[in-house]
């Protein structure tokens, strides 16, 4: 049986990928940042998981505004990146495992989730940044992306997101091959690009929502939409890329093998955790 071993979650703003093609990792601005991941490769290294599912929010790329799925699942044999304008290279492509998309697909559906099936789907940053930042050297493991709208109004709710979250848990959970899996929630923390309210920030708020990740995931599910976009801007509602993944891993406590959180990269708290089964 295939089994989560742990969830990931990592801002994925763009211009890391900029820092990333440049190489200023070690860089004064960069350093706080990318020194985050250290231990969450080294748990990788130790963990060497199979597959990755990816939940994450395109920007534009795939989706545009006039075709806006709520949630996508991708079921193709490779995911291709794209140009999407903000200067960074263009990654090559991620492997997908159809068979597995397909389980999962198959569970969201008979669980009454409505969701787009995607057998050809481009990934944006969203997708390849967290990739890049956990396996620098490219060599990510088999992937199925898990899409969520937090770009167009209306949104699926903190709540929805979790119990899809919980879904693709028990889809992962019955699939019947010896396959270990991580998780990754990709996205905020609270950041706003646009507006009277451009840059900004709850910090309070973000380090109250990484405490809950470990023991009290559902917390942030108590609010709205509106509430979240109130208390973290209007990107920062990008959190309920982080509940779903934390969903899929557990419903219940996981330990914390690492946690990072830095101001500002960009416009955005960025934030890093890795959790693993209690
Ligand atoms: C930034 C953050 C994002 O989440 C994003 O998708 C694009 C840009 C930023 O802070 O620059
Ligand atoms: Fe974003």
């Amino acid at each position: 049986m295939a089994s989560i071993v742990g969830s990931l979650s990592t801002s994925h703003i763009p211009a890391i990928g900029g820092a990333i093609a440049k190489g200023l990792q070690n860089e004064p601005y960069w350093k706080p940042f990318f020194d985050g991941f250290d231990p969450a490769r080294e748990w990788l290294a130790r963990e060497k998981p199979d597959v990755v599912v990816v939940f994450y929010n395109d920007h534009g790329l795939n989706f545009f505004l006039d075709k806006m799925p709520t949630f996508a699942v991708g079921a193709a044999p490779e995911y291709r990146n794209d140009d999407e304008g903000w200067g960074i290279p263009t990654l090559p492509p991620f492997k997908g495992i159809p068979e597995l998309s397909w389980a999962i697909i198959d569970r969201l559906v008979a669980s009454d989730f409505d969701i787009v099936t995607c057998q050809e789907m481009l990934v944006d940053h969203a997708f390849t940044v967290p990739l890049k930042l956990f396996w620098p050297d490219g060599d990510a493991p088999v992937a199925v992306p898990v899409c969520i709208n937090t770009v167009q109004f209306p949104l699926p709710s903190a709540k929805r997101c979790w119990a899809m979250g919980r879904t693709v848990g028990e889809a992962i959970a019955a699939f019947d091959k010896d396959l270990k899996v991580v998780t990754i929630g990709s996205g905020g923390l609270s950041h706003q690009l646009e507006g009277e309210r451009a840059g900004f920030i709850n910090k309070p708020f973000d380090l109250k929502f990484l405490d809950t990740m470990i023991d009290d995931p559902q917390w942030a599910t108590q609010y709205s939409i509106l509430e979240l976009v109130e208390k973290t801007g209007t990107q920062g509602v990008e959190l309920v890329n982080w509940l779903a993944a934390r969903a899929a891993a557990s419903a219940g406590p996981m330990r914390q093998v690492c946690r990072n959180y830095h101001i500002p990269i960009s416009n955005t708290a960025a934030a890093t955790q890795v959790l693993e089964a209690a």
